[in-house]
């Protein structure tokens, strides 16, 4: 069902339209008097296609066209006049209008017009979000087991309608990953709505969030909607929702319970159906009990859990990574496509990625892409500190002069790493594989390394 707004001035004339057009299809039609009210509808609600009469008192058919342009509403509008001026419509759809139609015409017409602007607006929304994944220069990638099984997790998770919480480290892709409960969740053409709540200054989360009506404080001199009501049917994507504060904490349970929320400055409440994923890099457990998180918020949040595995229990992902990263990013700097030395990879591989995971990789090879003059990037091009830490982990060149014991030691480790990457960190079987007594064996091996599986799909 779409829902058609049609604004006449003359309320007889839009009355009629409405009635015809409810008559004619699965429509739900509004009607307004004044250029003025049609706007305050179209920042409120959601309208698929507006009618609109180009002659009106006070803000005119022309009026509402560059208003609306000016605040970004992409609603499709059919425009008429009362004086049948073919110029006068005809200069309204070069301002933007997608049809005009005569006041003489049958209403059969008028109906397919609408259905045509409704349809095209679909295919142009539809293109410009297949052309935002095509471009993403970021989609979630990953062939290894632990990415494997987190792929299935998301998948499983997407389509249900409830609250998710994604965990994971700084720089591991919580937003990407969120961007993907929202391409494979039930309305992936609705909005996809972020809101950072650890950027935001205090006064101003809630408005942010809840929205606020006009003059509902110093500074509030428009009504504003807030993320919930923009995020349509679509995400409301809360990242950092560890550093929301407290009394947001509260009113946000409100809203997850209720399913309405209540603009800062009123008493109406409005309906929000966007589903709601948030993110945190912080230990929330040890946040709610040092109470700088609600415990009942936490409960609401953490039925569904993404734990988003660390680049470092996906080693055998960053060739993929790198190779992409490598591409995407000479393509962004307009450089001829380079290649990675053969040594280059060991030495990558061999680093923690503990700080900042595919993040600081990201950065790692923008900066060896800038290092390099030539096609190929060699060891020499590899940041100092992963060169360091590398070569001193890969039994390479660089690292004569170690000890045996250490080498021996390192070596040990990345066959520890290996197995457990290749089996999703399910020690039974990587100490099956390494055909080690037991997994007893091998958790003593990994504790000798320090190695603990730090995510579990
Ligand atoms: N699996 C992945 N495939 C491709 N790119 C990825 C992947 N994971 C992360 N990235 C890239 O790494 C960078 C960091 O990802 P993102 O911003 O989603 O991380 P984050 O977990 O939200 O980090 P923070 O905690 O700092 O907010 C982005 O450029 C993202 O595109
Ligand atoms: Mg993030």
């Amino acid at each position: 069902m779409s829902t058609i707004l049609v604004c006449d001035d003359n309320i007889l004339v839009a009355e009629q339209y409405a009635y015809d057009l409810r008559r004619l299809g699965d429509h739900q039609v509004q009607v307004v008097g004044s250029g003025a009210a049609a706007l305050d509808v179209l920042s409120r609600d959601a309208v698929d296609c507006v009618v609109l009469d180009l002659e009106m008192p006070g803000m005119d058919g022309f009026g509402v066209l560059q208003a609306m342009r000016e605040r970004g509403l992409a609603v499709p509008v059919i425009v008429y006049t009362g004086t049948g001026s073919y110029d006068r419509c005809a200069d309204a759809i070069r301002r933007g209008a997608s049809a005009f139609i005569d006041k003489e015409e049958p209403v059969e017409r008028v109906a397919r017009e609408i259905e045509l602007a409704i349809e095209r607006r679909r295919m142009l929304d539809e293109i410009a979000m297949l052309r935002r994944y095509a471009d993403d220069e970021s989609a979630l990638l990953g062939s290894s087991p632990a990415m494997r099984a987190f792929k299935d997790a998301i998948a499983r998770v997407a389509p249900i309608p409830s609250a998710v919480l994604i965990m994971g480290e700084s720089g591991s892709g919580k937003e990407l990953v969120a961007r993907e409960v929202h391409r494979l969740g039930a309305n992936p053409r609705e909005p996809f709505v972020a809101v950072n709540c650890a950027a935001l200054p205090e006064h101003l989360v809630e408005s942010e969030l809840f929205g606020h009506e006009r003059g509902a404080f110093s500074g509030a001199i428009a009504q504003r909607k807030g993320a919930f009501e923009s995020a349509g049917r679509g995400t409301l994507f809360l990242d950092e929702i560890g550093d929301l504060p407290l009394a947001a904490q509260a009113k946000l349970l409100r809203v997850l319970e209720e399913r309405v929320v209540v603009r800062l400055g009123s008493t109406r409440g409005v309906a929000v159906p966007a589903r709601v994923v948030a993110a945190t890099n912080r230990d929330l457990d040890a946040d709610v009990r040092s109470d700088r998180f609600r415990k009942d918020l936490y409960f609401r949040l953490n039925v569904h859990i993404l734990r988003v595995p660390p680049l470092r229990d996906r080693l055998s992902d960053l060739p993929d990574l790198v190779a992409r990263l490598l591409a995407t990013t000479c393509d962004r700097f307009r450089c001829r496509p380079k290649r990675l030395g053969t040594s280059v990879l060991p030495l990558l591989m061999a680093y923690d990625w503990r700080q900042n995971n595919v993040r600081e990789l990201r950065n790692v090879v923008e900066r060896m892409v800038i290092a390099s003059d030539g096609d190929t990037i060699g060891p020499e091009h590899v940041p100092l500190e992963v060169r360091d830490e590398g070569a001193s982990r890969v039994a390479a060149p660089a690292s004569i002069g170690r000890t045996f014991l250490e080498r021996k030691a390192e070596a040990e480790r990345q066959i520890i790493i290996a197995a457990l990457d290749r089996h999703d960190w399910h020690v039974t079987r990587a100490a099956q594989d390494l055909e080690l007594a037991d997994h007893a064996s091998l958790l003593k091996i990994m504790r000798r390394h320090g190695l603990t599986r730090s995510s579990a799909a």
